[in-house]
C-alpha cells in the first residue's frame, strides 16, 4: 500500500481494483484502478477519491505521507461514485476540509450523499493557490457527466483529467513507460469506446480547452499515468472524437443453425476481395463491450441475425441497443440474416442501424440454408456496393 511519487510532494494514492470484472455492464477483464492524488503544499490537497470499498487502501497510502485529518482541500473532479464513493469517509476524517467542485458538481454530490459539506464551487478557468502551487480548474461538461472537470497544476505541468485518457487496467506499475503500450492503448481504446464514444463533441471541446497547456504528466482517474506517451494518447483521442474510421468492416452476428454465420463469411469475402480489413464478431463468443471496440474505428458495421420467435436474436438486440446508445457516427451499416418463415429479424436490424443514423447498404436475407450459388451471389452483391 505504498504511495507513488509523480513529482516532489505529489503522489498517487489511489486504489487498485484487481477483482472488478464488470463496470456497469462493461467487462473489465484486466480490473481497474481509481486514481486519487495527494499534493503536499501549504494546503494539503487530495484530488478525487476511490470507490467506497477501497477507501481504507487509499487512506493507508495517504497516511504514509500525511495524517489524513490534515487534508485542507478535497477536489472532486467528477461526481460518479467510482471517484466520489469515499468522500463520506474522507470528509468525516478531514473535518476542516473544503470540498472543491464544479457548478454542477455540488448539486450532484448533494443528491448522492445528502451531506452539507463545506463546498467551494469553482468556475471554469478559476484558480486557487495552495502555497507555492496553483490549482486551475477547467469544466469539461459531458466528458463524462455534466459535472466533469479537470484540474491543472501549472507549476508542475500536471493535468488531472479524471475519466478522460483513462483505462480499466489494474497493475502495480503506474506509468506508461513501465507497462506494455499495446495493452495500455487497447484498454484506452476500449475505455473510450464504451464510456466516451457518445460524447465525441464534449471530448473534442475538452481537448481544445486543454490544448494550450504544457503537460509533463497526464494523470487520469483510471489506470496508467501518462508521462512518456502523452502525444500518442492525445492524438488517439483526437482521432476517436473526430469519428475518423479505418477501411475496416466489423461483421457482428449470432446464428442458430449456421446459416447467418455462412452469410457473414460470404460478406467477409466481399470485403477481403476489395482490400478492406475485416473482423468477425460472433455475439455468443464476444461481449458487447469488446465488440464495440472494433466499432470505434470501423467504417462498415455489418450486423446479422436469424429470426427467432418473430424477432432478432436477443444477443443481437442487446448489442444494437448498446451501440445505439453510444451513437457511432459516419458509419455504413449492412443488415443481414437467415429466416425460416416469418423473417422479421433483418428488417428489425436494418431499422436499428437506421436509428443509429447509419447510411445503409442493401440488406441480405436468405431463407433456411444458403447454398454455394447463393453465397457467391451475396459476395458479389456486397462487392458491387464497395468502391
Ligand atoms: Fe470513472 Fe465517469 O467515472
Amino acid at each position: 500500500m505504498q504511495p507513488v511519487k509523480l513529482k516532489d510532494d505529489i503522489y498517487w494514492v489511489g486504489g487498485i481494483d484487481w477483482a472488478v470484472r464488470n463496470f456497469h455492464g462493461y467487462l473489465t477483464q484486466r480490473g481497474s484502478t481509481y486514481n486519487a492524488y495527494l499534493i503536499v503544499d501549504e494546503k494539503i490537497t487530495l484530488i478525487d477519491t476511490v470507490k467506497y470499498y477501497l477507501c481504507d487502501e487509499m487512506l493507508e497510502r495517504i497516511s504514509k505521507i500525511v495524517d489524513p485529518s490534515k487534508i485542507d482541500y478535497v477536489v472532486s473532479n467528477h461526481v460518479e461514485m467510482d471517484h466520489s464513493g469515499s468522500l463520506p469517509q474522507v470528509m468525516e476524517i478531514a473535518k476542516n476540509a473544503t470540498l472543491i467542485t464544479s457548478t454542477k458538481g455540488m448539486p450532484g454530490l448533494r443528491a448522492h450523499y445528502h451531506k452539507d459539506w463545506n463546498f467551494k464551487v469553482v468556475k471554469s478557468g478559476e484558480s486557487i493557490k495552495i502555497g507555492k502551487r496553483t490549482l486551475t480548474f477547467v469544466h469539461v461538461p459531458m466528458a463524462h457527466w455534466p459535472d466533469s472537470m479537470v484540474t491543472y497544476l501549472p507549476e508542475d505541468k500536471i493535468l488531472f483529467p479524471n475519466d478522460a485518457l483513462g483505462q480499466h487496467l489494474a497493475s502495480t506499475e503506474r506509468f506508461d513507460d513501465e507497462y506494455s503500450m499495446g495493452i495500455i492503448m487497447h484498454e484506452a481504446k476500449k475505455y473510450y469506446a464504451n464510456i466516451l464514444m457518445l460524447y465525441d463533441k464534449p471530448v473534442s471541446a475538452a481537448l481544445k480547452a486543454i490544448s494550450g497547456l504544457e503537460i509533463d504528466i497526464a494523470a487520469p482517474s483510471h489506470g496508467i499515468i501518462w508521462r512518456s506517451h502523452i502525444k500518442d494518447i492525445v492524438s488517439a483521442y483526437q482521432k476517436w472524437s473526430a469519428n475518423e474510421t479505418e477501411n475496416k468492416a466489423v461483421i457482428i452476428y449470432d446464428s442458430m443453425w449456421g446459416s447467418t454465420a455462412k452469410i457473414a463469411k460470404a460478406i467477409q469475402t466481399a470485403f477481403e476481395n476489395k482490400g478492406t480489413a475485416t473482423k468477425m464478431m460472433c455475439l455468443t463468443k464476444n461481449h458487447i463491450s469488446d465488440v464495440i471496440v472494433d466499432v470505434l474505428d470501423a467504417k462498415y458495421i455489418c450486423v446479422g441475425s436469424p429470426t427467432l420467435n418473430n424477432n432478432m436474436m436477443p444477443t443481437v438486440a442487446s448489442f444494437l441497443t448498446y451501440m445505439k446508445g453510444l451513437a457511432p457516427k459516419n458509419r455504413i451499416g449492412l443488415a443481414f440474416g437467415s429466416f425460416g418463415w416469418s423473417g422479421q429479424s433483418v428488417g428489425q436490424v436494418k431499422e436499428m442501424l437506421k436509428d443509429t443514423k447509419m447510411e445503409l447498404m442493401e440488406q441480405i436475407k436468405v431463407q433456411y440454408v444458403p447454398d454455394e450459388n447463393t453465397l457467391k451471389e451475396i459476395t458479389e452483391k456486397v462487392e458491387s456496393q464497395l468502391s
